[in-house]
């Protein structure tokens, strides 16, 4: 059993990276394999509409990471996705991946490639925007036949500068409870799926 992250963050193991391997501790505990894919460094472009998709289960431009993460999405029984708020919303990059990742799922519907995973999200901000990114973020899991995991708040935790999410004692304990969420649902439908 996995969860792969999915961490849409400029900076490379900033604050959104503290929130999931707080939220990875409490899988591990689990006994749930998990890996983290940090964006930071690289530009995943917008979806072209050109639909070319079909059929094809994965996006058909292999001119960033794309694909590759796509792929790991696609194989992972649980998906955590990871952004900074970023003009009150998630990151420029998050947006550009989901866009993709929605279109490449739609347009291959038949296959069922998220289908009943497990989702969650989580972000890291300064002040305000947070619950719009978390729902923007949550979008994806709703139109894609997954369950959503939830907690004791919404997955945010505040912060500016890397580090600062530690101070946020509560923000720690809501990935701490979303981690164990998580981890319940996953083994409650790996045992009901055999
Ligand atoms: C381009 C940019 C836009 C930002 N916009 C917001 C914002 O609208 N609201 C907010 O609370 N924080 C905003 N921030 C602050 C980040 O959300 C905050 O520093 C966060 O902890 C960064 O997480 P990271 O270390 O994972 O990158 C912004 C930061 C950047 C770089």
């Amino acid at each position: 059993m996995k969860v792969l992250a999915v961490n849409a963050s400029a900076r490379k193991d900033g604050n959104t990276a503290i929130l999931i391997q707080t939220v990875f501790e409490e899988l591990h505990q689990a006994g749930i394999k998990t890996e983290m894919v940090q964006l930071a460094g690289r530009t995943i472009e917008p979806c072209r509409a050109c639909w070319a998709c079909g059929g094809r289960k994965n996006c058909v431009h292999e001119r960033d990471s794309f694909q590759d993460v796509f792929e790991k999405m696609t194989r992972a029984d649980g998906i955590l996705l990871g952004s900074p708020v970023y003009m009150a919303n998630m990151s420029a990059n998050m947006q550009a991946f989901l866009e993709r990742a929605a279109v490449v799922a739609d347009m291959n519907r038949d296959a069922g490639l998220f289908r009943h995973k497990v989702g969650a999200s989580v972000t890291a901000a300064r002040r305000g925007g947070a619950v719009n990114a978390v729902d923007a973020m949550n979008h994806f899991f709703l139109s894609q036949n997954m369950f959503l995991a939830g907690s004791s708040y919404w997955g945010i935790a505040y912060g500016r500068m890397p580090g600062d999410v530690r101070e946020d004692v509560e923000g720690l304990d809501t990935m701490r409870s979303l981690g164990q969420n998580m981890a319940y649902l996953l083994k409650a439908l790996g045992e009901r799926q055999g």
